[in-house]
């Protein structure tokens, strides 16, 4: 199992440019299960919840083949509704193959999900959401079975916000009959960029992007070309190291539109933030300031950035609050940033963070994605040297984070554990 290295005190200077959005990835990938013929996606990061995606996609019967960041899919052969629990575990996303084969085929079975380190996760709402378009669900050892004549489109309230289960939803109801409107829908760019691929695709849906999302159900879909949109929570990973380590760093190939709520934040932290078209210029500045800080959905502060942002807040001057309000668990890094030597306390679903002077090297274990990231972060501002462990989860979701680093002249070094 490998481990990442990281010698602290380097400044990041340079320009590195994005990745592709894992998270509108992985359901436009799943979107190719509602057509004939071959789909082709450019711009996909190289990530392991891409391969795991494309080996149950696979399994469903697809011919997939990814060559560098272009993928294609044709879902002609599409032979199986099963997604097993072998596939589904090692990636929660997964569900998102639930719409497109009842959509497709009528019926699926695919394995409950089940939680993970940040959080219960549910999925009621995605098999609320096709219930009311017509489909029969019964869980059973561990699985969703879902079975319907034909969908029937629609009105859909979400009782929370749910990121998957709008894009689940919206992609049962394009082919469903007649009219569907989700309300209270995620707002989340990734959800307009599955929006977009399916409207490509022959679909008819309206309002992307806002919580009312209409969809006039179609006969069939055919087969695009499509380019994934770029990463907006790793830009904001980069963009906050940038300003943790007082460096002056380009982020080339961010789209800053969906980069608003992080950019207010950073820029009343006292960093310099410039946008040029889809460069964003970062230059850290000292002190930096201490900023309170909430998680809420889109255009909300993403919770998938609030890890990163509390190790710039751990060496600010004065003390904040981190309040995380979309998962129930999202604090599983700040004990080892308190053996970093922050000074973190947290009290239900907000940590007080008083600024320290220093971080401190130390041996730290990864708990999910966005946690592996903020622990590297905090290993560029440490003294000596710190090593991040179960580096597996990084590689789920981050393309070649520690090359990215490199570049921009950061002691950083992936090793055999
Ligand atoms: N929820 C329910 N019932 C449901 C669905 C969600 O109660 O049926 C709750 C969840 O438990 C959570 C809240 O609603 O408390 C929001 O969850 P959501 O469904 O929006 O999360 P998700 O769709 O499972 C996506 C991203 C996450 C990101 C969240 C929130 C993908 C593949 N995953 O998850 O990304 O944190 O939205 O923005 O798009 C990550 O990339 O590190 C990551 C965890």
């Amino acid at each position: 199992m490998d481990k990442i290295l990281v010698q602290g005190g380097h400044r990041l200077v340079g320009t590195v440019q994005v990745s592709g959005a894992k998270n509108a990835a992985l359901p436009i990938l799943a979107s190719a299960l509602l057509c004939d013929g071959p789909n082709t996606f450019t711009n996909v990061p190289i990530l392991r919840d891409i391969q795991s995606t494309l080996q149950l996609l696979s399994h469903l019967g697809a011919r997939c083949d990814m060559q560098g960041h272009t993928v294609q899919v044709d879902a002609g052969g599409l032979n199986t509704h099963e997604a097993p629990y072998d596939l589904v575990r090692k990636m929660r996303a997964s569900i998102l193959v639930l719409g497109p084969l009842v959509a497709r085929l009528k019926k699926a079975r695919v394995s409950l999900p089940g939680g993970c380190a940040i959080g219960a996760r549910p999925i009621n709402l995605h098999l609320r959401g096709l219930e009311l378009l017509g489909a029969q669900i019964d869980l059973s050892h561990g699985y969703v079975e879902a079975s319907c004549e034909r969908l029937r489109g629609a009105e859909i309230y979400f009782d929370m916000v749910t990121v998957t289960g709008t894009e689940n939803i919206m992609m049962a109801a394009v082919l469903a009959e007649g009219r569907t409107v989700l309300r209270n829908a995620a707002c989340e760019p990734e959800v307009t960029a599955l929006a977009d691929v399916l409207n490509k695709m022959g679909a008819r849906i309206q309002g992307a992007g806002t919580p009312e999302i209409v969809i006039q159900g179609v006969e069939q879909l055919h087969p695009i070309s499509a380019a994934i949109i770029s990463d907006r929570i790793e830009a904001g990973t980069l963009m906050t190291a940038a300003a943790l380590t007082q460096g002056d760093v380009i982020v080339q190939g961010a789209e800053p539109e969906n980069l608003e709520a992080v950019i207010h934040k950073l820029r009343l932290a006292g960093t310099q933030v410039d946008v040029n078209g889809n460069q964003i210029r970062v230059q850290g500045q000292r002190p930096i300031h201490s900023v309170d800080v909430k998680t809420l959905p889109y255009p909300g502060f993403p919770t998938d950035m609030q890890a990163q942002f509390m190790v710039l807040m751990t060496v600010a001057r004065g003390s904040c609050l981190i309040s995380e309000t979309i998962f129930e668990n999202r604090f599983i890094h700040v004990s080892e940033l308190q053996r970093m030597g922050a000074d973190i306390a947290v009290t239900g679903n907000s940590a007080l963070i008083k600024g320290v002077a220093r971080l401190s090297g130390a041996p730290v274990m990864a708990s999910d994605l966005r946690a592996s990231a903020c622990l590297i972060l905090a290993g560029l501002v440490a003294d000596n040297t710190t090593e991040v462990n179960r580096v597996y989860h990084l590689d789920r979701g981050y393309e070649a984070l520690e090359v990215k680093f490199q570049q921009l002249g950061a002691a950083i070094r992936r090793a055999k554990a």
